[in-house]
């Protein structure tokens, strides 16, 4: 079906229009209303498409981040913009700063994490940087330099503060973490999640997002905002925390981005001359989380599965978490071909009734899917991307290119939508969110 929407030239210069109105200074919101601060895992994706338009702008991303990371090596899950208020849990809510040891002095912060995608955002920066001249090489290169004891030190505490057991696992407190909030996988876990004495709160999200069908729910907002409640009370202390919460879950899919992310932090390394010590380290939790991963996958079909450290099960789910061995390899390789098969079949890209041959969040066939509400179904882009992204570095092109190919026919209706409606391909969520652009950019300028 040909789409009349925009041009590939049109569309990146509407990207790069749109990132620009989106940057703050020294941060880009991650979207202009619905999130008006920077998040972690936006703010790599972000940086990834920086990267083709300035090297430095990206640079200046990465730095803003890494400058609030906590001083046990967290990079906690948002950095509240300077006098910005529409967001709620704000700074207030949190109360980083006055409660935990370890929050940094300077930014706002809140207390949790989010998956760990920022090497790759650095290597697309490299990349990138390579294509300039001397001086441009030198600000990535010396960024780099300066920033490599804290990237290190932020995959060192998620191998040490959020693998306890050394399972090859991360662990999370918050469904937050995982980037995928309301996603069925942690259905079961919040069920768990009884809400105690909370103080009032009034969510922002459905003033702005109005069709409160494509958010989470109020019964689902009550367990999120326990949860802080319950983090405040420990002081976001790591060990405490690992003890005293009631929603605590292996993530299948953070784990296999970690392998990921180490094995390109490796690379990195070895190529700009890094200390040896750390590169190895790198490389041992790169096969820690590999094989923590790969312990998950159902044997014939491959499908990786998350674990409920609470109820102590394991927790299967037709999601985009099923693939995460994808990401990182280590399946054998029949077993392989099997969950590719279920990746690209009538369960998940090709569905016949999908509008783009885009995996959704949840798959279409599932009792859980719900097409318009977060991460209950809708196709969010950045997944698109980094599934084509980790396609070409694991050596297949054509899927990659497939994935590019159909990201852009969606993107071309040039809303830069946070998510789409699988079916129809209706606009959902947030327009103009930043990493949609940055998605677009990097397929586009690769
Ligand atoms: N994604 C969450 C929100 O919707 C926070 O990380 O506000």
């Amino acid at each position: 079906m040909a789409d009349r929407g925009f041009t590939p030239t049109q569309l990146s210069a509407r990207a790069a229009y749109l990132l620009r109105g989106n940057d703050l200074g020294t941060m880009t919101s991650a979207a202009p209303r619905l999130y008006p601060h920077m998040w972690s895992w936006d703010a790599a994706f972000v940086a990834v498409g920086l990267a083709p338009l300035s090297v430095e702008r990206a640079v200046v991303e990465l730095d803003t981040l890494l400058s609030a990371q906590w001083k046990n090596g967290m990079i906690p899950h948002i950095v509240f913009a300077n006098g910005v208020d529409g967001y709620f849990p704000g700074p207030a809510r949190w109360e980083c700063k006055e409660l935990a040891a370890f929050a940094p002095l300077g930014p706002d912060t809140s207390g949790i994490t989010q998956p760990p995608v920022h090497a790759i955002a650095l290597q697309r920066i490299l990349d990138h940087s390579r294509r300039h001249g001397r001086s441009t090489r030198a600000v990535a290169e010396e960024f780099l330099d300066r920033r490599w004891p804290d990237l290190v030190r932020w995959h060192r505490w998620l191998a040490h503060a959020r693998d306890p057991d050394q399972n090859g696992r991360i662990t999370l407190y918050h469904g937050w973490e995982s980037g995928m909030d309301n996603s069925p996988r942690w259905d079961r876990a919040y069920s768990n999640v009884i809400p105690g004495d909370l103080p009032p709160y009034e969510r922002a999200d459905t003033q702005i997002v109005t069709d409160s069908s494509q958010r989470p729910s109020n019964g689902e907002y009550d367990r999120y905002l326990w949860l802080v409640e319950q983090m405040r009370q420990v002081k976001y202390d790591d060990v405490e925390l690992a003890t005293t919460m009631s929603f605590a879950v292996e993530d299948v899919f953070v784990s296999a981005i970690f392998a990921l992310a180490c094995d390109v932090l490796a690379d990195i390394g070895e190529e700009y001359r890094q200390p040896n010590a750390d590169v190895r380290e790198l490389h041992s939790w790169a096969d820690r989380f590999r094989k923590g991963v790969v312990a998950t996958a159902d044997e014939r079909s491959g499908a990786a599965r998350d674990f409920d450290l609470r109820l102590g099960r394991w927790i299967s789910t037709e999601t985009l978490a099923m693939f995460a061995p994808l990401l990182c390899g280590g399946l054998p390789r029949a077993t392989e071909r099997n969950l590719l098969k279920i990746f690209e079949g009538p369960r998940f890209c090709g569905h016949p009734d999908l509008r783009y041959a885009l995996p959704p969040s949840t798959s279409p066939v599932s009792k859980y899917f719900r097409p318009r509400e977060y991460w209950r179904g809708p196709v969010w882009p950045v997944m698109s991307w980094l599934f084509s992204w980790a396609f070409a570095r694991r050596g297949w092109a054509e899927r990659s290119l497939m994935l590019r190919a159909e990201g852009l026919r969606q993107a071309s209706d040039g809303s830069f939508a946070e998510y789409y409606e699988p079916f129809t391909g209706e606009p959902l969520g947030s327009m103009q969110q930043s990493w949609t652009a940055a998605s677009v950019l990097d397929w586009i300028c690769a």
